[in-house]
């Protein structure tokens, strides 16, 4: 396959700008796409699909089932990799979750038959939860205020930096070897979230606590700052996935798809300190 026009979806994301990085490192032809992209894609609007899919040797799939609101990821990937099997393209990576069984009521891997079924070569990126919450992400703001208050209990998660999933994601849209594959992608060891603070407090110079919360309490505090029940239940029984231990044990994917150990924990907080993300 040739390495060129490759479509990133969700380039601004944490993912999708890493991916689009990695291949022009890489000397590949990028495509980057979005709803603020000079390539429009937006998913709530499929007459951009086809204009940002044709030409595309391959494509990077980032869905968006973890944001509020209905949407059928299974129905809205299906038609995605079909369109995209119509338009030429030859291989498709789809990035998914670390998950287990229902999270706020949804299979956050019910995207994944549609791109298996597609007729494209496909690989799949399962994901633990990303280091880049605690700087760029949904738990910024907290460590910012000087506390993580989350119903995560005492579980372990083998947080995973997003710059090796997106290394991971490149490989598999430019090499050979990689079709048919699913790959759970994580950190080589699992942090408790008052592991990961101290981490933090230790890079940042400042403390940074971290409180374990009851799920129901947690719910009713996303909604008391205005998020909708549905959405405080998603992220809840995302966070529960911590607690629980759903999904804890390190996975060597990383090292074995890219030769080289996963990055840590330690040397991303010891960064993102130095690159100010937690400066008050
Ligand atoms: N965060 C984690 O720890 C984690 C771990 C495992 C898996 N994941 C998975 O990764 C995916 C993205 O999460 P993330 O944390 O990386 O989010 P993110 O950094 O906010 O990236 C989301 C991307 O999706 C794009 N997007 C949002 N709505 C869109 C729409 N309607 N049409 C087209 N593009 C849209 C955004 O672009 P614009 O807003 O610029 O349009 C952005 O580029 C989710 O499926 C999540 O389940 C995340």
């Amino acid at each position: 396959m040739s390495a060129s026009d490759i479509l990133v979806i969700g380039s601004t994301g944490k993912t999708g700008r890493r991916v689009v990085q990695a291949l022009r490192e890489r000397g590949a032809s990028v495509r980057p796409a979005g709803r603020s992209a000079d390539v429009r894609f937006d998913w709530d609007d499929d007459h951009t699909w086809e204009p940002a899919l044709t030409g595309a040797r391959a494509a990077y799939i980032v869905d968006r089932q973890d944001q509020p609101g209905e949407w059928d990821a299974e129905a809205q990937i299906r038609a995605l990799a079909k369109r995209a099997v119509d338009c030429g393209v030859e291989r498709l990576v789809l990035l998914q979750a670390r998950t287990t069984g229902l999270v706020g009521g949804k299979n956050l891997s019910a995207g994944e038959r549609g791109v298996r079924e597609s007729g494209a070569q496909w690989t799949v990126l399962r994901p633990n939860w990303f280091f880049q919450n605690f700087d760029e992400g949904v738990l910024l703001d907290a460590v910012r205020a000087g506390e993580l208050r989350l119903p995560a209990g005492d579980g372990r998660e083998p947080f995973v930096d997003a710059g090796d999933v997106a290394e991971v994601a490149a490989a598999a849209l430019l090499e050979d070897g990689h079709d048919g594959q699913v790959y759970e992608l994580s950190g080589a060891r699992a942090l408790t979230l008052a592991e990961a603070a101290e981490e933090i407090s230790r890079a940042a110079g400042r403390t940074v606590v971290y409180t374990p919360v009851a799920h129901e309490d947690y719910v009713a505090e996303l909604v008391s700052y205005d998020v909708s029940a549905d959405y405080a239940r998603f992220v809840a029984d995302l966070v529960g996935q911590i607690r629980d231990g759903l999904n804890s044990e390190p996975t060597d994917t990383v090292e074995r798809v890219l030769g080289r150990p996963a990055r840590d924990f330690t040397e991303f907080a010891r960064q993102a300190a130095a690159a100010g993300a937690w400066a008050v």
